[in-house]
């Protein structure tokens, strides 16, 4: 069975005390959980990972140090495994720390620092080669979608960011659907608009690779999904979880969110 995750992307925020104190109260939540053996609205305990900025990851790994079921991952990782690169962090560094998991391809990454496909699979091969499990981001911007080509979009991102991988180097990636337009404005997709384009995803990787790589792949959406929005989101056959930013910064609402299964 594919696995269950909210994912909390922190992206440029908070200060080293606000980053700590969200932390140990959301230990303590989920400490609580594990304790009374109390889960979600449909009584399963997804995995939560946070994505700290870089800064932060070495204090996140020391309070969640071999925590069943909470992995921490790095925002962004560089293609390269060491080398001339000012200011960047590799995949072998993340790996040596104690992380599991990097963002790879999120839309800010992509608008902002122009990072294309071709770099983004580069990306993933050095991620998977030094055991770092790669969440992959895709999604549309609004005039895409509003001319009808996100199935296209979402396609051709897959297609060439992650489908050169091999059916096992498959298993260890993660794909987050994040459509622009739904990211940090308070429109969230409806759950039949998340449902109809991981069910697209789904069936290419069917396509592509084999019906259990379609079945095991844990498809998360991301895009102003919160604490009232989360239950009718992972309600979605296709939809594993979420990739939550704005909302992961609170912890009640963080914590409500993981309990929205
Ligand atoms: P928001 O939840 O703030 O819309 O952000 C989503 C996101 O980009 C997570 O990676």
């Amino acid at each position: 069975m594919r696995k269950k995750i909210v994912a909390g992307n922190w992206k440029m925020n908070l200060g080293l005390d606000e980053a700590m104190n969200l932390a140990s109260e959301l230990k303590v939540k989920i400490d609580n959980q594990l304790d009374t053996g109390e889960a979600g609205v449909g009584g399963e305990l997804p995995e939560v990972i946070f994505f700290p900025p870089y800064v932060y990851l070495s204090r996140m790994l020391d309070i969640f140090h071999n925590y069943e079921g909470v992995g921490v991952g790095a925002q962004n990782v560089h293609h390269n495994e060491h080398g001339a690169h000012t200011g960047e962090v590799s995949a072998l560094m993340l790996r040596s720390l104690g992380a599991n998991y990097s963002l790879v391809g999120h839309s800010e990454r992509r608008q902002q620092f122009g990072e294309d496909d071709e770099l983004l699979a580069a990306k993933i091969a050095t991620a998977l080669k030094n055991g770092i499990k790669p969440v992959y981001c895709c999604g549309e911007q609004l005039p895409e979608r509003e001319s009808d080509k996100h199935f296209q979009v979402v396609e051709d991102q897959l297609k060439r960011g992650l489908f050169w991988l091999d059916e096992t180097q498959l298993k260890n990636v993660i794909i987050a659907y994040e459509p622009v337009w739904a990211i940090g404005t308070g429109r969230t997709a409806t759950p039949d608009q998340a449902q109809e384009m991981h069910a697209h995803i789904r069936k290419l990787i069917m396509e592509k690779y084999s019906a259990e790589a379609a079945e095991n792949m844990s498809i998360l959406y991301g895009g102003s999904c919160n604490a009232k929005n989360a239950a009718e989101l992972f309600a979605q056959p296709d939809v594993d979880g979420g990739l939550i930013g704005g909302a992961s910064l609170k912890s009640d609402d963080f914590f409500r969110i993981i309990q929205s299964f």
